[in-house]
């Protein structure tokens, strides 16, 4: 059992959609619950990351790096930063972008700094690369061949409904599934 929050911001809605895949993967494992949280929504919601067992970040890449609205929620967080509430809780992160690449490591690299500035556990992506040798994935996990977190890549001229695709999804979705899961091993070795 364990109690995830999913934390996001998404100016277009195509982020949302991995977020909302995220929560799907944790409440694939049995006894998760999750709470998605826009970053608009934070101030009000504060004890709900305070008391979480994991907490996954997800941003849109803007410019080569976390979006501004994201960015102004890690630097909420300096608020209390000395007191240090998210001491030994999981983290993980996802991000998206227009573009195959964007630029988009460099998300994942602020989420994880972030993370660590936090006190918190960093949980990577335990997927090998998908293969293609066409440019078709077929369901392939890990599209975009990431490690530090669930990427996703998402045509500018499609609306989120179609964009990013399924396999973007599913990977975040694995992400949200393992961090669930290993926020309850945590739990169960402390109690
Ligand atoms: C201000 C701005 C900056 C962007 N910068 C990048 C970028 O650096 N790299 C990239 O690949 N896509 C970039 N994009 C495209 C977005 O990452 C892409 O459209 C994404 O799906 C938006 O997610 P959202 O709908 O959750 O906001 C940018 C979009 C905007 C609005």
């Amino acid at each position: 059992m364990s109690n995830v929050v999913v934390v996001y911001h998404s100016g277009y809605g195509h982020t949302r959609v991995m977020a909302e895949a995220v929560a799907r993967g944790v409440e694939q494992h049995p006894g998760s619950t999750c709470r998605l949280i826009s970053v608009e929504d934070v101030d009000a919601q504060w004890a709900h990351l305070h008391a979480a067992d994991a907490i996954i970040f997800g941003a849109p890449t803007y410019m080569g790096s976390a979006s501004a609205s994201f960015k102004n929620f890690m630097e909420a967080t300096a608020a209390f930063y000395l007191a240090q509430p998210w001491r030994d809780k999981l983290a993980a992160g996802f991000t998206n972008s227009g573009s195959l690449c964007g630029d988009k490591l460099n998300t994942l690299l602020q989420m994880a700094v972030f993370a660590a500035q936090h006190s918190m556990i960093w949980v990577g992506l335990d997927l090998l690369p998908a293969r293609s040798s066409s440019g078709v994935f077929d369901g392939q996990l890990n599209r975009l061949g990431s490690s530090l977190g669930a990427m996703a890549q998402s045509n500018v001229e499609q609306a989120p409904g179609d964009a990013p695709p399924p396999e973007d999804r599913c990977t975040a979705a694995h992400l949200g599934e393992r961090v669930a899961r290993l926020a309850e091993r945590m739990n169960s070795s402390s109690a």
